[in-house]
């Protein structure tokens, strides 16, 4: 069984975007849409993982301009063969390169990046986030919640206590996948006394974090 995540997302960059075709979940994915493009409306944003531009796309409808970055390129190959309603400008970088990112944007996007990252990587991953935005800044995440007997079943838990699912690719293969699952006081917990404002709204399928 493959068991490196970034491998998963090449291989998996063709079939990616029929995650967003769940019949259960499109009432979620509008209500994401609609906080998104209403909390980016006329900023500048890095968008962090930003895979085939998925979000991206409905983002730059609101924003001013979007610096987007993955560190597969076969899945910015799709996000750049998208028209977008605003400037957008894509790049291979790890996020584990953060800092190297360019500077000057009003806010951060990460969508379904947050539950990927090994729990005991999460701290620098926030201390590189917050570096990135002003003080007047604005951090967005959004990710799944765990639904029962809907996510896929947790297949194997390591000592930091990150959770494995099994998944399989249309091209037969088999992929071990770190897919972390967090309580709202988890979350929170990441982000207390490092920023004035944390908002959480759940919803059936997702969660977003609004950090001002
Ligand atoms: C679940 S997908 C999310 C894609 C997009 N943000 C979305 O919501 O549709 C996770 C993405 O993280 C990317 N990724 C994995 N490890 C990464 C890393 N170390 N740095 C940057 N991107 C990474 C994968 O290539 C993939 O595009």
């Amino acid at each position: 069984m493959h068991t490196d995540i970034i491998q998963y997302y090449k291989d998996r960059a063709e079939e990616y975007e029929k995650v967003y075709l769940k019949e259960e979940r499109q009432e979620g994915i509008a209500q994401i849409t609609r906080y998104l493009q209403e909390w980016f409306l006329g900023k500048s944003l890095i968008e962090v993982a930003c895979g085939t531009g998925f979000w991206t796309e409905r983002i730059a409808q609101t924003a001013t301009h979007i610096y987007g970055f993955d560190i597969n390129p076969a899945v910015l190959d799709i996000a750049r063969s998208k028209t977008y309603a605003s400037p957008v400008a894509f790049e291979v970088l790890s996020y584990e390169d953060l800092p190297k990112a360019p500077f000057g944007y009003d806010a951060l996007y990460g969508g379904f990046i947050w539950s990927h990252i090994p729990r005991e990587k999460l701290p620098a991953f926030v201390d590189s986030c917050l570096r990135k935005v002003p003080e007047s800044g604005m951090l967005v995440f959004t990710d799944n919640t765990w639904v029962a007997g809907n996510s896929t079943p947790i297949y194997h838990t390591d000592q930091h206590g990150n959770t494995y699912q099994r998944r399989t690719l249309e091209n037969g293969e088999d992929y071990l996948v770190l897919k972390n699952y967090f309580s709202r006081e988890e979350l929170e917990a990441f982000w207390k006394n490092r920023i004035q404002k944390i908002e959480y709204i759940e919803l059936d399928y997702f969660w977003l974090l609004k950090l001002t």
